[in-house]
């Protein structure tokens, strides 16, 4: 039984107990990703552990996850699809048109595709699997493994609404989560998938800027960090327009004045929305490349 519980813009994800999905998941390709999502479903309680299967080629992690968590493993991709109602498709996209090979023979009309590969499409997971299979996309990003991802999520044409919400209350044990359509997901790698990148250049420079001003670098880091952390925060939990919070902490010519003038006269913003469009297009052009599969 699903529940919506806990929907809209502020999720608690505490009330694991009230998303269960209780579908046995199979997670194909237990990386960086695939663990933080398997994680985030065991956590959440959405289903329980021994309804998970975890599928790998590198037994170590396989080994590590069962004397953890208490979930299944298998090597076998087969096995794993066999024994699961959902499939989260987690390898490599170098991977995917061998994982989609072996797991091909033992698709069933009732499973549900959970694609988080990037790049390939819905319509070349459906040909490759039969039109039959309910697929769905996703876009998440690393901030999953810490449980505050940002994930998109697109609909194939056949997934039915229980499908659509056993895929929120997945990536909301994980993060945020919103639904967007698939030609958008190449807009969402551009932002959301990509930009843990550009945050970390922002926290890197502002702990040199503090460095360079006389703090000593663990120090700088700190406050560095925290300055990140709360600002988002601050933005989430408010629903204030960043301008205004920006215009709250401006003091007439103060300090953030001076360096907001500083940083306008470099193009900070221009820069940052031209990273945005620039990492959409890669993602367009790896994505028309990776559709030959
Ligand atoms: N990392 C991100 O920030 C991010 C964000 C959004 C989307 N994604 C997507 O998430 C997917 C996974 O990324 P990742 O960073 O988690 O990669 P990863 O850490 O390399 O995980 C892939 C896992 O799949 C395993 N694997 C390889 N071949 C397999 C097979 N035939 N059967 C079963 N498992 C197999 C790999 O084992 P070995 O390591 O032994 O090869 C590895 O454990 C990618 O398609 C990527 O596009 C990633």
């Amino acid at each position: 039984m699903i529940s919506t519980k806990g929907k809209g813009t502020q999720p608690d994800r505490t009330e694991g107990h009230d998303q269960h999905i209780n579908r046995r998941v199979a997670v194909l390709g237990t990386g960086n990703m695939g663990t933080s999502l398997l994680l985030g479903i065991v956590k959440a309680k959405l289903t329980p552990a021994q309804m998970i299967i975890a599928c790998d080629i590198n037994e170590e992690k396989l080994r590590s996850l069962a004397a953890q968590w208490h979930v299944r493993t298998t090597t076998r991709l087969r096995e794993a699809v066999e024994a699961a109602e959902v499939l989260l498709l987690c390898v490599k996209p170098v991977t995917v048109p061998e994982v989609l090979n072996a797991i091909k023979p033992a698709m069933r009309k009732d499973h549900l595709l959970i694609s988080i590969v990037a790049g390939v499409r819905i319509a070349t997971l459906q040909e490759a699997l039969g039109s039959m299979i309910g697929i769905i996309r996703t876009m998440p990003n690393i901030a999953s493994t810490v449980d505050e991802g940002a994930a998109a999520i697109a609909f194939g044409h056949n997934v039915t609404t229980t499908q659509k919400l056993i895929a929120e209350s997945i990536f909301r044990a994980v993060g945020d989560v919103v639904t967007v359509s698939e030609s958008q997901l190449d807009a969402v790698t551009g932002l959301s998938g990509s930009g843990p990148a550009y945050i970390y250049m922002v926290i890197e420079a502002l702990i040199d800027g503090g460095v360079k001003m006389g703090l000593a670098r663990d120090i700088a880091t700190r406050l560095a960090i925290q300055t990140v952390l709360g600002s988002a925060k601050l933005v989430k939990i408010s629903g204030l327009h960043p301008a205004i919070l920006r215009d709250q902490v401006t003091t007439p010519g103060g300090t953030a004045i001076n360096a907001i003038h500083e940083l306008e006269s470099h193009g900070l913003r221009s820069m940052l929305i031209n990273a945005v469009a620039t990492a959409t297009r890669r993602s367009e052009e790896l994505s028309s490349m990776l559709n030959h599969i």
